[in-house]
């Protein structure tokens, strides 16, 4: 099973699409292990984002994200990081395939709803950043995962 970290942007919350974005990881099979509303501290988002300093979208990008609250998610689940990544689709939301949440719900690239990590070490970094305190994440077993997934050749 891997984790991986969720962030729906501030441009989520003004579009009332918290819930929405929300249900397609839900009704994929993912498992929530974290939730948590906050306006993050700038530091926190510059940390997120510490890779894209040198890039000229870096300002716009960290102003937007302090600029109202952010949900942060955890999700468990085989294979998560990349499960999401494919549910997120495309960084430029005009371009993500139908289907996808961007590709469903946006029509811009900075203003593009979510992030999710890109592989196992970012969602290592990005976990502890916005999970940090106890009690943040919750190891808990959903009474359907013997449904979701085979036990005998997914589980075992
Ligand atoms: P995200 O997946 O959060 O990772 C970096 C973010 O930078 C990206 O989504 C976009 O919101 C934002 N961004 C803005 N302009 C660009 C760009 N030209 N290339 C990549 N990311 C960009």
């Amino acid at each position: 099973m891997e984790r991986t970290l969720v962030l729906l942007k501030p441009d989520a919350l003004q579009r009332h699409l918290v819930g929405p974005i929300l249900s397609r990881f839900e009704q994929k099979g993912l498992k929530l292990a974290g939730l948590k509303m906050r306006s993050f501290p700038l530091e926190t988002i510059q940390r997120h984002y510490s890779d894209h300093a040198d890039k000229p979208f870096y300002g716009n990008l960290v102003s937007f994200m302090t600029s109202g609250p952010v949900v942060a998610m955890a999700f468990d689940g085989k294979d998560a990081i990349k499960v999401v990544r494919t549910l997120v689709g495309a960084t430029n939301a005009r371009e993500a395939a139908p289907g996808t949440i961007r590709g469903d719900y946006g029509m811009s690239f900075s203003n593009n709803m979510v992030h999710a990590s890109d592989g196992p070490e970012a969602a290592e970094k990005e976990l502890g950043l916005f999970f940090a305190e106890a009690g943040d994440l919750i190891d808990w077993e959903p009474i359907d995962l013997g449904w979701t997934y085979n036990v005998e050749e997914e589980l075992s």
